[in-house]
């Protein structure tokens, strides 16, 4: 599924990375500061076509060469859309005093300028998570005006009742917050586990909705958002790199009896 060569990706790219600085570029796909870049050239980390090069100011042609910091060939292409299963613990933020954030947990290899997750998933929230330098796209994915699903699954404290359908439905109010109308379906006989779908996105909004119900979520991890969804083989803290056609599918609608019938839960992994 990550490999399809992407048209929009291309058309996006469309404008050639004409002649820039070496410092410039390894600094761009890196997120490395100029001053460390320096040193990395001083010591011979930074090659272009397979050779040590000394001097950041010279200028080079991304398209024609081929240039590798600590020994990785550093990618062509400007935007870059990774997906994490993020782990419990760590905070979807940039920076934290207190916290890890999930920024420390993407490898080396796809770390570049101004990458940031795209939205937020609480600390003991599991899952689906985009991380990515293009804020444009970043904020399609998150705005409430454009309604795209995110679904999510929720081990509660107490059993599923058959009336939560109609009342997440209806859309809910609690403690005066509103929140749209969702879905809500039971995934296993005794209704300890749901999926539920929402459009919005508002802090805490999953938890506070069935605390509205006078329930409680016990666990937390979002599956999909759109139509792109967790691969099963990402375990929690990996990262996968995807391009701009795949992550595109994020924008797309996918029917909530869709993906109910073909989630496939581990329940006894949760
Ligand atoms: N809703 C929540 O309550 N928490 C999340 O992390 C995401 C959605």
């Amino acid at each position: 599924m990550w490999c399809i060569i992407s048209k929009n990706a291309f058309e996006r790219e469309a404008n050639p990375i004409s002649e820039l600085r070496l410092d410039k570029f390894v600094c761009n796909r890196t997120g490395v500061s100029r001053t460390e870049i320096k040193a990395y050239l001083k010591s011979g980390l930074i090659t272009v076509n397979g050779r040590a090069e000394k001097d950041g100011s010279r200028k080079i042609c991304p398209e024609e060469c081929e240039v590798a910091f600590k020994g990785k060939v550093l990618s062509l292409t400007r935007f870059r859309y990774i997906i994490m299963n993020k782990p419990q613990g760590v905070v979807c933020a940039t920076q934290d005093n207190v916290s890890k954030t999930v920024m420390e947990l993407v490898p080396d290899e796809l770390m570049c300028a101004n990458l940031a997750p795209a939205g937020r998933l609480d600390k003991d929230t599991e899952g689906l998570l985009l991380i990515t330098n293009d804020g444009e796209f970043a904020h399609k994915v998150i705005s409430p005006k454009s309604q795209v699903p995110k679904f999510y699954v929720a081990r509660l404290e107490l059993p599923f009742q058959e009336s939560y359908k109609q009342i997440f439905a209806e859309g809910i109010e609690y403690r005066g917050e509103k929140f749209k109308s969702a879905n809500i379906a039971k995934l296993d006989k005794n209704g300890e586990f749901v999926l539920v779908e929402i459009r919005e996105g508002k802090f805490h909004q999953v938890k506070k909705m069935f605390m509205a119900v006078s329930n409680k979520v016990l666990y937390l991890r979002r599956e999909q958002i759109g139509k792109l969804f967790l691969p099963q083989d990402l375990v929690p803290g990996a990262s996968l790199d995807i391009l701009h056609k795949e992550a595109c599918e994020m924008l797309k609608d996918e029917s909530f009896e869709a993906v109910r019938s073909r989630i496939f839960v581990n329940f006894s992994s949760i």
